[in-house]
């Protein structure tokens, strides 16, 4: 029996209390690999989001920065379904990690987590990856501003400035539809009266049954920024949230004369589960290209035309892809071309090398010829 299986056969409790346990700690999760790891725990931190904490059941600790995010491929109704999920916690606790998850209506990841995963069940998952870090804007004045479950990678970074006593100075900016949907509001509390330089502003739509609130009400408008952060043009931006929200937000930073190269954003909302839209793979076009694609291991052949990107129109003609993002930021769709050329237009989720090899992100792909593919 090895060192592991002897763990396994452990209790928790007796885990805490055993030698071969704690020496096997530490060992790090090589990052990209695929490894499956164990729910401990299942937090409602609101009405529709949760917080699932994990552990690899070999103890291997996950190195990331904050901000990253994981991708998880649960099996759902019989299929391994690939979602990210920026990571809440911190990095400097290594040995579990959490991803907190709204539910979203339609959402196939989100609502199964929701209404399935429990502690003890175990999933695959991969990475971690992402840029939105604070290695992309190192600062001493932080102004963070999120939406929604954007909080997720703010509040990692937020929790690792908190452990490393990183004497930043942070002004954390959330804005949610009421009180009650201000994800990690007692803990963002807490933070505040014990961090020297660290100030919360909540902003909600409305009041919802919180009749005593006091806080500022309606959207982060540029009057209220100037208000409640006269010195927000000297701080380093990082801002997570709905499309629509970081799209108000630069908008509304560019009308003040903020100087963009201090502004930073996750590339999209990454939390909120794209919902399969097929609508981009139906009514080929004429005017456009048509070319075909042959999956080399299924054999299955099918016709596209360049606008459609070939993860669309791969899973219309019924081939069985792992996706994610769907935005070339995750690497989830990561395939060999094997004849043929495509045009990609990726964000970050595919290294020059793997380029060089032949491989390509599905997702943000388009044809330029006909193809063959390793699928
Ligand atoms: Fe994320 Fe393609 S699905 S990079």
């Amino acid at each position: 029996m090895t060192m592991y299986e002897n763990i396994a056969g452990l209790r928790a409790d007796q885990r805490f209390a055993d030698t071969d346990h704690w020496a096997a700690h530490g060992v790090q999760w090589a990052s990209g690999e695929s490894k499956r790891i164990e729910c401990l725990s299942v937090v409602d931190e609101t009405h529709d989001v949760k917080t699932f904490t994990f552990h690899c059941p070999d103890y291997h600790s996950l190195a990331y920065e904050p901000g990253q995010f994981l991708t998880i491929s649960p099996v759902v109704e019989g299929q391994s379904v690939s979602r990210c999920y920026t990571l809440s916690s911190t990095p400097t606790r290594p040995f579990t990690f959490s991803i907190t998850v709204k539910r979203v209506p339609g959402g196939t990841v989100s609502n199964w987590l929701h209404d399935n995963l429990r502690a003890g069940d175990a999933l695959n998952a991969s990475g971690p990856a992402g840029v939105f870090t604070p290695v992309a804007g190192p600062a001493r004045k932080m102004l963070y501003l999120s939406a929604g479950s954007g909080v997720t990678p703010v509040m990692a970074m937020t929790r690792a400035a908190a452990d490393l006593h990183a004497e930043l100075d942070i002004v954390f900016v959330h804005s949610a539809r009421t009180p009650k949907d201000i994800i990690f509001r007692d803990e963002l509390s807490r933070l505040q009266r014990s961090m020297s330089h660290f100030r919360t502003v909540f902003f909600c739509e409305s009041k919802g049954d919180e009749d005593d609130w006091s806080g500022p009400m309606g959207r982060l408008s540029l009057a209220e920024l100037k208000e409640r952060i006269p010195d927000f043009m000297e701080r380093e931006v990082f801002t997570c949230g709905p499309k629509g929200y970081m799209d108000a937000v630069q908008a509304l930073l560019g009308s003040a004369g903020f100087d963009m190269s201090h502004y930073h954003q996750e590339s999209f909302d990454i939390n909120a589960e794209v919902v399969e839209v097929a609508a981009e793979a139906d009514a080929p076009n004429q005017d456009l290209g048509t070319f075909t694609v042959r999956l080399a291991r299924s054999g299955k052949e099918f016709t596209m035309t360049s606008d459609q990107t070939v993860l669309a129109a791969a899973k219309k003609a019924g081939a069985v892809v792992p996706s994610s993002c769907s935005q070339g930021v995750c690497g989830t769709c990561k395939t060999a071309v094997l004849e043929g050329s495509v045009e990609m237009k990726h964000n970050g989720g595919i290294r020059q090398r793997e380029i060089d090899k032949g491989l390509r992100l599905l997702c943000c792909s388009r044809p330029t010829s006909n193809l063959v593919i390793d699928l």
